[in-house]
């Protein structure tokens, strides 16, 4: 183990930094049409749910095997696990690969918001209609002008990273994330005094499980483990920098409620100025970047507004891309022994390559497709729906079954005892049971 390891250096820092890794474009582009496409206020009862029983305990799990190690993904299965624990590193190998495949195209959506803040500031959002909207969208993103905005995202990226643990990522959050939280809460009551507010609110705050279906729950468990950003690492390299007086259930309680308290204030940013217009709910993932540019256009001081907006999405995707960059830039520093310089350029490399490609898909690489899919849509495939279940499954089954009893309990305290039963019960069953689920049907 390495004793010299960085720390977070407050409390603040720790909370900063674990929601800067979980709010992102999860919660402010993902979460809104994935509740619009799946039933509004149902979804938003089962989503928040699937935080409470399976998210905390996997959040949990995660800082236990980060703090209890003190290393990277891989290296903390090495340690762990019984017998050198050569069968498990592959997890963690595969948290490495599925962390560099995510940031490939999450800084591919990322940089998009650049563009529309670009636009913003500039005007140019507002000269184009309604009609225009969708092959506004569909120019950009075809065009060379996005792998642009990719790079410049992955060097902002690679700027932060260079600060270190404490100079970099804490400083960058503890300032990104207050910032984030008041933009949130101007754009929120701006919207609820748009004239027709309250139909949006019904929407998504009336739940109507008549016309539920199996593919709505397994969304809604989808959404959280993206949102939460599980199953890769993130939070285990997190939980490797915490003190030794962290408390782990304390704060993986308040990531996840915080998390939550993103979506749902993006939900009332944007359902209500989607009723008041007249848009629909159901758009997908063009939600953000179509139907909400119409809808500031239609607002006294919209440029303002959608400056706003999209910068609020810029920083929260910032520092999610901070927390998938640290995975394998940990990981090269700890099992290769990279100077951390050295690790970052070569993560930077290799993202902004992969990134390029991911980019380019909308476009020029449009028709080149590996089963079917192009660049960005397999990368997005194969980590949501088979790398970051199948990690969360495993590490959920390996602290609740393989991980030394004592470990798990003396990392948890001090909890009551009932809460770090009900953690353990999760972990064993709950939670590899209920993934398993999303996991066959997110295949199937
Ligand atoms: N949780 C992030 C979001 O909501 C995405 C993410 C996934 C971050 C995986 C890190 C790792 O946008």
């Amino acid at each position: 183990m390495l004793d010299n390891r960085p720390r977070f250096a407050t409390r603040f820092g720790v909370i900063a930094t674990t929601v800067g890794s979980a709010v992102g474009l999860g919660n402010i582009w993902r979460f809104p049409y994935e509740a619009g496409a799946h039933g509004g206020g149902a979804f938003l009862i089962l989503y928040i749910a699937c935080i409470a029983f399976i998210g905390i305990p996997v959040v949990c799990a995660e800082f236990v095997m980060g703090r209890a190690s003190r290393l990277n993904i891989f290296g903390a299965f090495r340690t762990l696990a019984p017998r050198g624990g050569r069968r498990w590193a592959v997890v963690g190998g595969m948290g490495i690969m599925a962390s560099i495949m995510i940031l490939s195209f999450y800084s591919v959506v990322a940089g998009w918001t650049i563009e529309y803040l670009w636009q913003s500031v500039a005007g140019t959002l507002a000269d184009i209609d309604s009609a225009g909207r969708h092959a506004a969208f569909d120019t950009f993103t075809g065009g060379w002008r996005c792998v642009m905005w990719t790079i410049v995202i992955l060097a902002l990226n690679g700027v932060i990273m260079l600060g270190g643990v404490q100079k970099g990522i804490e400083r960058a959050s503890n300032w990104l994330m207050p910032v984030l939280f008041l933009l949130l809460v101007v754009l929120a009551v701006n919207s609820l005094l748009l004239p027709g507010a309250a139909d949006g609110l019904k929407f998504f705050f009336t739940p109507d499980f008549s016309s539920m279906t199996a593919d709505d729950v397994l969304a809604a468990l989808g959404q959280a483990f993206f949102s939460l950003s599980l199953g890769l690492g993130t939070m285990m390299i997190y939980g490797s920098y915490f003190s030794s007086r962290t408390r782990l259930v304390r704060s993986a309680a308040t990531t996840a409620a915080l998390d939550t308290l993103v979506a749902i204030t993006a939900g009332v940013i944007i359902f209500p100025a989607v009723f008041s217009y007249g848009a629909e709910p159901s758009a997908g993932p063009k939600l953000v970047f179509e139907v909400l540019p119409d809808i500031f256009n239609h607002m006294s001081g919209g440029s303002v507004w959608s400056s706003a907006f999209f910068l609020l999405l810029l920083l929260a995707s910032l520092t999610s891309t901070i927390s998938m960059s640290e995975i394998s830039v940990a990981y090269f520093c700890e099992q290769w022994r990279m100077k951390r310089r050295t690790a970052v350029v070569v993560n930077f490399v290799l993202v902004a390559s992969l990134g390029t490609l991911c980019a380019l898909s909308f476009g020029p690489l449009a028709h080149r497709t590996v089963f079917g899919m192009t660049f960005f849509n397999l990368f997005d495939f194969v980590t949501s729906n088979v790398m970051m279940p199948l990690g969360g499954m495993l590490i959920s089954f390996f602290t609740g079954w393989i991980l030394d009893r004592r470990i798990l309990e003396s990392e948890l305290s001090p909890t009551p005892r009932a809460i770090v039963r009900g953690i353990a019960f999760s972990l064993r069953y709950v939670a590899p049971g209920a993934i398993a689920i999303i996991f066959v049907n997110g295949l199937l």
